[in-house]
């Protein structure tokens, strides 16, 4: 099945806003460094062109979750397919997300980053779908409000599809 996906977000306006965050983040951490963690897989393209754009120096690692629940809505519980490679204590840790939905995912994740004593742990995110959200958690910085859509693209997927799309788009 070919599905039609239309442009919610263009490749342009996706390169403008991650170059506004990169620069707002780089002078928010002047004479730090940044510890930018990646939540597998949806986070990659997001995380790669933000770390190119610091000018501030930056470490990066990832882990990898799996939320039970139906596909459609996350239960919160998450099970850590892949942990961090490196402690974070005493770090200025940034965590990196594709999109908040109902927020349960992050909870859940910053809950255990917290318990590993990071100097500072804040969260960001390339997509917020606000209406959605179920906890009390909000990113400390976002790219895009959007609407509650299933949205593609820009790391995002459908069934594991998509995701190498470079723009955000809505399948029709
Ligand atoms: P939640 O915030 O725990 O509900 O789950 C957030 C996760 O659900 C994100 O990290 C995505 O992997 C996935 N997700 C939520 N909304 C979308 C969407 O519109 N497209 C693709 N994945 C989505
Ligand atoms: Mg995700």
């Amino acid at each position: 099945m070919t599905e039609n996906i239309s442009v919610l977000i263009s490749e342009a306006e996706v390169h403008a806003k991650i170059s506004e965050m990169a620069e707002k983040i780089s002078k928010e951490y002047a004479g730090k460094t940044v510890h930018i963690i990646g939540v597998l897989k949806g986070s990659i393209f997001f995380m790669c062109e933000l770390a190119q754009k610091l000018t501030i120096p930056v470490t990066m690692d990832f882990m990898s979750v799996s939320s039970y629940g139906d596909k459609t809505e996350s239960s919160g519980v998450v099970k850590l397919i892949k942990d961090l490679d490196e402690p974070i204590a005493g770090k200025d840790v940034i965590l990196v997300e594709d999109i908040m939905d109902s927020g349960r995912t992050l909870s859940y994740l910053i809950a255990i980053l917290k318990e590993r004593n990071p100097k500072s742990l804040k969260l960001i995110t390339l997509l917020d779908k606000p209406e959605r959200r179920v906890t009390e958690i909000q990113p400390d910085m976002t790219g895009f409000v959007i609407p509650d859509r299933f949205v593609v693209g820009y790391g995002l997927d459908c069934a594991q599809k998509y995701r190498n799309l470079p723009y955000i788009g809505v399948i029709e």
